[in-house]
C-alpha cells in the first residue's frame, strides 16, 4: 500500500477537504465527520439534498461512544459478527454529532469497512470519516476509480485507487435505534445472517422509519430507461422494445440467435458475483449507444434480495413511461 497517498489523504481530511476512498462495497466520498463545513462540501459535490444523513466510517468499534449515545446489545452482537464488513448500523446519535451528518435526525449510521485502504486511512486519520457513495445524487454508485471520475471529476481533492470494489453494491443497513431492528437496505450481509445473530425477525421500514436516500423508490439509476422483464417474458419484451429503438440486455443466459437486441451482456449465475458486476455492467450498457436497457429479473430466492432491490430501484428511477410512439431518452 502507498503510505504517501494515505498521508496526503489524512492531511486533506484534517484541512476540511474531500477524499474519495475505496471500500469493499463501493467508493466513498469522505470528509472529516467532526467538521460540519467539510461535511457540507460532500453535499455540494454530490448535488445531494442537505437533509439526507451520511454514514460515518470508523476504524473499529472501539470509539462507538464518541458517535452513539446508546449502544444496545444488538450493536455489540452485530459488530462482533460482521465488522469490519459491509454492514451499517443506525443507532441513537451522541449529542456532539452535527446535524450535517445526521440530516437533522436523532440517529446516526455507523460502519467499520474492511477494505485495507479504508482501514489504513481510518487508522491514520484517527477520527470518523463521513462518506456517502462517491456518485452524483441519484446515480449508480461507483465501483472503480474511472466511475468516480465520471461522476465527480475534479470536485474532490484526492482519489485513492483500490481497484474494483469486491462486493459491488452498497452495505446492508439495519436500524437498531428502536425496539425492533429494521432492515433499511438489503446488501451482501443477508437478512437471514442478521436474524441468526439477533434471534429476532427484522422488520420492514414503516412510516416512522428514518429517511434514507438509498431507500427512496427512485434511486441508483442509469441514464437510459431500464425495464425489468421476467425470464419467461424476456424474448417478447426485447422484440417489442426493438421495434422502437436499440435494445441493450443484461441477462443470465446467452443471447438467442434470433434475438433482435443490439447488445447482450451475460451476468454471472451466482448472486454475489452478479452484484459485483452489476453497476459496472449498467454503466457500460448506459454508454453503448442503445435507447433502453432490459434486465432479466433476478431469481426470487433470498440470496438475490440485494440485487433485486437495486435492479428494482434502477427501473423506477430511470424509466420514463415507455409506450408506443414515445421517444426513449438517451444520455
Ligand atoms: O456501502 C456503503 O454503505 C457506502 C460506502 C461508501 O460505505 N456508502 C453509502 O452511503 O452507500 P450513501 O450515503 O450513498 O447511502 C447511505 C444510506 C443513505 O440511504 C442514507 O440515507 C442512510 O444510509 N443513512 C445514513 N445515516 C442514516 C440514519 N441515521 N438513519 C437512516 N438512514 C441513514
Ligand atoms: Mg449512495
Amino acid at each position: 500500500m502507498d503510505q504517501k497517498s494515505i498521508k496526503a489523504a489524512v492531511t486533506i481530511l484534517r484541512a476540511g477537504g474531500l477524499v474519495v476512498f475505496p471500500t469493499e462495497t463501493v467508493y466513498g466520498l469522505g470528509a472529516d465527520a467532526a467538521n460540519a463545513a467539510a461535511v457540507r462540501k460532500i453535499f455540494a459535490a454530490k448535488g445531494r439534498p442537505a437533509d439526507h444523513p451520511v454514514i460515518v466510517h470508523l476504524a473499529s468499534d472501539r470509539d462507538l461512544t464518541r458517535w452513539a449515545s446508546d449502544i444496545p446489545p444488538a450493536v455489540r452482537q452485530l459488530a462482533e459478527r460482521f465488522w469490519p464488513g459491509p454492514l451499517t448500523l443506525v443507532v441513537r446519535r451522541a449529542k456532539s454529532v452535527s446535524d450535517e451528518v445526521t440530516g437533522g435526525q436523532d440517529t446516526i449510521g455507523l460502519r467499520v469497512p474492511s477494505h485495507p485502504i479504508a482501514q489504513a486511512l481510518l487508522n491514520a486519520f484517527g477520527g470518523g470519516i463521513a462518506a456517502p457513495s462517491a456518485n452524483r445524487f441519484g446515480h449508480i454508485s461507483p465501483t472503480t476509480v474511472r466511475h468516480v471520475r465520471e461522476e465527480l471529476g475534479d470536485r474532490v481533492d484526492l482519489i485513492l485507487d483500490g481497484g474494483a470494489c469486491e462486493v459491488g453494491i452498497e452495505s446492508t443497513i439495519v436500524d437498531v435505534s428502536g425496539g425492533t431492528p429494521v432492515l433499511l437496505r438489503p446488501g451482501r450481509v443477508s437478512e437471514e445472517e442478521i436474524e441468526a445473530v439477533l434471534q429476532v425477525p427484522l422488520a420492514r421500514p414503516g412510516a416512522g422509519s428514518p429517511r434514507a436516500s438509498g431507500t427512496l423508490a427512485a434511486h441508483y439509476a442509469p441514464r437510459l430507461p431500464l425495464v425489468v422483464a421476467s425470464s419467461g417474458m424476456l424474448d417478447a419484451v426485447v422484440r417489442e422494445q426493438a421495434s422502437r429503438g436499440l435494445v441493450a440486455v443484461l441477462a443470465r443466459r446467452p443471447r438467442p440467435s434470433y434475438s433482435s437486441a443490439t447488445v447482450w451482456m451475460v451476468g454471472p449465475q451466482d448472486a454475489a458475483e452478479f452484484a459485483h458486476y452489476l453497476y459496472a455492467g449498467l454503466r457500460q450498457l448506459d454508454q453503448c449507444g442503445c435507447t433502453v436497457i432490459i434486465v432479466e429479473a433476478p431469481p426470487e430466492t433470498p440470496d438475490w434480495a440485494a440485487v433485486r432491490d437495486r435492479v428494482g430501484r434502477a427501473a423506477v428511477g430511470s424509466a420514463e413511461p415507455i409506450s408506443a410512439g414515445s421517444e426513449a431518452r438517451v444520455g
